[in-house]
């Protein structure tokens, strides 16, 4: 009797020892933020939104109209949701305009009655980035005409251009360029290309630089976070950024900043947190915060952008410097 109970006393003790060390090293270090429901998204001051969760139970802040933004992490692992987020809070204010830019034809054409435009072939595309930055331009002589430095919202909307996945852009998915032969028709099409997306890297590096001060914000999402893809001269200028789920050490110093790579790692969102992610910024987060974004059902989409629809601007607006003022005189 005393024999059985010893092997069994045995075998609970092992279970026990299996159960501490099967345990993943890091799951007290990175604990699992809860889902947040639909709808949970607000203004919680002049220019905060609350749209999700952090760790520590605090809400998951965004700043209106806040820095130029990057949004980074694998397939599924939640750039969408948090952009939609984001799109979410902000299209509630009338001093917001928004351009999108969809290459891969994702969610972003659900926005469209709340959007100036919603671009997804790359002419229009392209055509999309040329307005703003003549739109960047009609600012600037306009700020300097009125001795001023800055744009406010009482000059016109913050403009945000999202683009959702960036590596589509920049050409990097024109592989076979040295293939084809000098002088053929794919060989002209390919170089063409080519010198598309190097102009189209120019123009949203002058966004990225000068954009910010003439009201001009870009949100880049890509599943690619890697120097050839995101040139360290546009990287630098996106401050605040969100990292889902990754796959590598050099993708968190892409993502992140080299110095922040030891504070995170690769691997440190729990499987068992969807849409789970770090954010960094130099507005509220200092540091890393693990956070999760609001969930936002695609299927939700089209009825938050109906809703709030007569809040959109045109690009003829946008150009001709109609103020928000303006606009309510005329309606
Ligand atoms: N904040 C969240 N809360 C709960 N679930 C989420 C959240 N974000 C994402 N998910 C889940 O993960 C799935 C993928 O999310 P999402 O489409 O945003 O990924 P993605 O990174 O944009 O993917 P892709 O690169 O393929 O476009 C969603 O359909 C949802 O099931
Ligand atoms: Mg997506």
């Amino acid at each position: 009797m005393l024999y059985l109970l010893g092997v069994i006393g045995t075998i609970v003790v092992w279970f026990a020892l299996l159960g501490v060390i099967s345990r993943p090293v890091d799951r007290n270090r990175t604990p699992v933020v809860d889902p947040v429901s639909a709808w949970d998204i607000a203004r919680v001051g002049a220019d905060r939104f609350r749209a999700g969760l952090t760790s520590t139970g605090a809400p998951l802040i965004h700043r209106f109209p806040g820095d130029h933004r990057l949004v980074v992490g694998l397939t599924r692992s939640g750039k969408s949701c948090t952009v939609h987020a984001i799109i979410t809070a902000f299209s509630t204010s009338v001093d917001a305009a928004f351009v999108g830019i969809d290459p891969k034809r994702t969610e972003l054409g659900l926005w469209r009655p709340r959007f100036t435009q919603v671009a997804v072939d790359l002419a229009d595309i392209d055509q999309a980035i040329v307005r703003a930055v003549r739109l960047m331009k009609v600012r600037q002589q306009f700020l300097e005409l009125q001795g001023l430095t800055k744009w406010t919202a009482e000059l016109g909307p913050w403009v945000f251009i999202i683009i959702d996945e960036y590596a589509e852009l920049v050409g990097i998915s024109t592989d076979g360029i040295d293939r084809a032969g000098e002088g053929t028709d794919i060989d002209k099409g390919l170089k063409r290309s080519k010198a598309l997306a190097s102009m189209r890297i120019t123009d949203i590096g002058s966004l990225a630089r000068l954009g910010a001060g003439l009201g001009i914000k870009l949100i880049i999402s890509t599943q690619y976070p890697t120097a050839e893809v995101l040139d360290t001269q546009i990287r630098n200028q996106l401050d605040t950024r969100f990292m889902h789920r990754v796959s590598g050490d050099e993708q968190v110093k892409v993502s992140m900043g080299a110095g922040r790579a030891q504070q995170v790692g690769a691997n440190s969102i729990p499987a068992s947190m969807p849409g789970g992610l770090w954010v960094v910024g130099s507005e509220d987060y200092n540091d890393p915060v693990l956070a999760r974004s609001t969930y936002v059902d695609a299927a939700d989409i089209p009825t938050l952008a109906t809703r709030t629809a007569s809040a959109a601007w045109t690009w003829e607006q946008l150009l001709s410097l109609q103020t928000v003022a303006d606009r309510k005189g005329l309606s």
